[in-house]
């Protein structure tokens, strides 16, 4: 919570309760707005204090959904924010495609994408610009929500005239189709779009993003929550690509981006994240004097790290380890105490067998993909790499 926000315990025993059984933390969002919207669910039911609205929600367990119903607000348009979007169409989209090989995959992520109008007009935008094989060949775009009855919707792609209204007409005509129900997009570029869950607040970023939009989200959260995915969104991007904001929303880490169009919210990767943010990343082994210039930005990154998905390691130039998350730990047997050990003398010096691979890496610094590796666990799970 900010300290400039009031501290109303009902209120936060109440978030608490949502966290602990219903798996779901607002605790990261900004306490006015959010107020606001339990007390418009509590008007609903005629309900007058958070104490009593905690004792409905425990006894009406499906009340939980219809809550989480009000507190997302998912109002999206196609086209929202016109210019911004001619913008990006005339000159961000041409840099993306100026900067690949011609057939190089182009990766775009609508964050926060409600009903799924932002990501159907990134698609638009893009087969207008590469022309439909191209666009199929090469462009993936992923579109993700906190709410999965807004991604319900998305997935469905159908629209009522009013919602539409933003979409020109020449375009509305080439890529939606007029049913019954409404108007549908083109179900063979429909499909294209992989819509999936994704807490922005607590999941790992996604990866090799050309572009990533994400607009009129960030806002309600506090600014430290800001600034932490604002960390994230600096790893998932490439290093040539672009980050696209609302126009509510301002850069609260201004070192690691750069503004390309200030006006229209479009920024490039800034300051890079060193190696001494990857040294500070597991605190436990290091002295305490090296933990105190911890800054948001590293704390950030080292839960990024640590709370990936994936296996993680980073060897020095001379073969020793420096850091290993806790998926690399449980698969290779990492123990804290063989960080710094010549990797070649552990478990993990099976797959890195030779020092030369490791000079390999620190002389061209590029992925090296490791081919027909067969990794066997003591329960006997073999894993194939
Ligand atoms: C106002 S809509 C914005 C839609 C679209 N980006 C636009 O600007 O038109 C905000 C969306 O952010 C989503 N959202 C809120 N908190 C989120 C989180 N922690 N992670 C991912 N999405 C979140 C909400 O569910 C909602 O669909």
């Amino acid at each position: 919570m900010d300290i400039s926000e009031k501290y109303n315990p009902d209120f936060e025993s109440l978030l608490d309760y949502l966290k602990k059984n219903c798996g779901c933390d607002l605790t990261f969002y900004k306490r006015d707005s959010l107020m606001r919207r339990f007390q418009r669910r509590m008007r609903d039911l005629e309900i007058d204090s958070y104490t009593n609205y905690l004792q409905y929600l425990q006894r009406h367990p499906n009340e939980y959904t219809t809550l989480l119903d009000t507190i997302f607000i998912n109002f999206s348009g196609f086209f929202r924010d016109r210019d911004c979007w001619n913008y990006l169409a005339n000159t961000i989209i041409p840099q993306i495609i100026a900067n690949k090989q011609p057939q190089e995959k182009i990766r775009v992520w609508s964050a926060g994408c409600a009903y799924g109008q932002e990501a159907y007009t990134l698609l638009i935008l893009l087969v207008e610009t590469l022309g439909i094989e191209q666009y199929l060949q090469r462009v993936q775009i992923f579109a993700t929500d906190v709410d999965d009855s807004a991604l319900t919707l998305a997935r469905q792609a159908t629209y009522s005239e009013d919602e539409v209204v933003g979409v020109p007409i020449e375009l509305l005509s080439k890529y939606f189709q007029k049913n019954q129900q409404g108007y549908v997009v083109d179900p063979k570029l429909r499909s294209t779009i992989v819509f999936g869950r994704h807490n922005l607040t607590i999941n790992a970023p996604m990866s090799k993003i050309d572009l990533l939009v994400c607009r009129n989200v960030l806002i309600y959260l506090h600014v430290k929550t800001q600034a932490s995915i604002l960390v994230r969104f600096h790893f998932a991007l490439t290093n040539k690509g672009f980050l696209f904001l609302g126009h509510a929303e301002s850069l609260m880490n201004k070192e690691i981006f750069t503004p390309v169009s200030l006006k229209h919210r479009i920024y490039t990767k800034g300051q890079s994240l060193t190696l001494a943010d990857h040294l500070l990343i597991r605190p436990q082994i290091l002295p305490k004097t090296v933990l105190e210039p911890l800054t948001t930005q590293t704390l950030v990154w080292q839960t990024a790290f640590e709370k990936s998905p994936f296996p993680q390691l980073a060897i020095d130039a001379k073969g020793y380890l420096i850091v290993a998350n806790d998926q690399a730990c449980k698969l290779f047997s990492i123990k804290n105490s063989d960080l710094g050990a010549f990797v070649q003398n552990l478990e993990l010096g099976r797959i890195i067998k030779s020092l030369a691979l490791v000079r390999q890496l620190n002389r061209e610094r590029r992925a090296l993909n490791l081919q027909n590796i067969e990794w066997v666990l003591a329960q006997s799970k073999v894993f194939s790499i």
